[in-house]
């Protein structure tokens, strides 16, 4: 299943997936069909995705990896030599998508510094596709005024179905801009909502293939993580399940705003 940007819309995250454990669970994915892996420079996962992808032995252009520039990368003459070394620990001569992970805490950074470099780093061809993440509607106004030609793909946000985020989701959706939603699965809580477990019990399902049929029927990206094979296998045959209409409805009325990633320095949210 691919969005018009022609990203899976089953990514695998990789967050806390290091190590030789991190390489076995990528591995798993790898075997289920995952073909798209989440990272972050932040993480320290870079060396596994790369290692995982090389032992799976697909070829470069069978799998979409997302790297994030850290906010340590924003400052001028920063962001892409950090690329660089992305794209060294991972083993790859090129990204699919580079993202933003945060815009530069308290604006310490001025936006269009790093957003530029940005749009360079597709320029010079270290990236297919760019974009940004945890950015409001207003962020995405000012990266897009200075990105030049260079579309905005993805805005990677906190997105469940306790926190859909409808206003953002529905501004990218106007703007062509793809959303991909982290902690897909709300890290494992969904199965205490009265409406997720009913819905699960219907489609024989788990909460958390609910949650993510749901994403995919909203034309969403996700991204969820496990390290554990079951856990891995069971969340990637949530794309064979498809929700009525109605369940849908009913999924939209649990959202609460309940947002888990919320750090002082974050932007106000929308
Ligand atoms: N852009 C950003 O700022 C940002 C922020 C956070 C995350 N992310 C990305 O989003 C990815 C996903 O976010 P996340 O890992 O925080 O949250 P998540 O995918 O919603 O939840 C992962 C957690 O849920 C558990 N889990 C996985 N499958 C399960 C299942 N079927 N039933 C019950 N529990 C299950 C996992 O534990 P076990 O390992 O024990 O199964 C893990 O603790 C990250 O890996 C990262 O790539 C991006």
């Amino acid at each position: 299943m691919q969005n018009q940007t022609n990203i899976p819309q089953m990514g695998f995250g990789t967050y806390g997936r290091q190590g030789d454990a991190g390489i076995a669970a990528l591995l798993v994915a790898l075997e289920t069909g995952y073909r798209h892996f989440d990272t972050a420079q932040d993480y320290d996962t870079e060396t596994e995705v790369g290692e995982a992808i090389k032992r799976s032995g697909l070829k470069r252009s069978d799998v979409f990896v997302t790297t994030k520039i850290s906010t340590h990368n924003l400052g001028p003459g920063q962001l892409i030599p950090s690329l660089e070394r992305s794209l060294d620990t991972l083993q790859l001569d090129q990204l699919d998508l580079t993202l933003i992970h945060w815009p530069s805490p308290n604006g310490a950074v001025p936006l269009e510094v790093y957003i530029e470099q940005l749009a360079e780093a597709h320029a010079l061809g270290l990236t297919k596709l760019v974009g940004v993440s945890n950015f409001t509607i207003a962020l995405l106004e000012q990266a897009k005024a200075s990105m030049g030609d260079v579309p905005i793909s993805n805005n990677q946000v906190e997105l469940n179905p306790l926190l859909q985020n409808k206003r953002l989701a529905t501004h990218c959706k106007n703007e062509g801009i793809s959303v991909t939603c982290y902690l897909p699965i709300a890290r494992g809580v969904l199965g205490d909502v009265p409406i997720i477990r009913d819905l699960a019990i219907k489609y024989h399902a788990t909460p958390e293939q609910i949650a993510l049929a749901f994403e995919f029927a909203k034309g969403y990206i996700a991204i969820p993580t496990s390290g554990r094979a079951e856990r891995i296998r069971a969340n990637f045959e949530a794309i064979k399940l498809s929700l009525s209409v109605e369940d849908i409805a009913a999924i939209e009325s649990v959202d609460c705003g309940q947002r888990a990633i919320n750090p002082d320095w974050g932007p106000n949210w929308d």
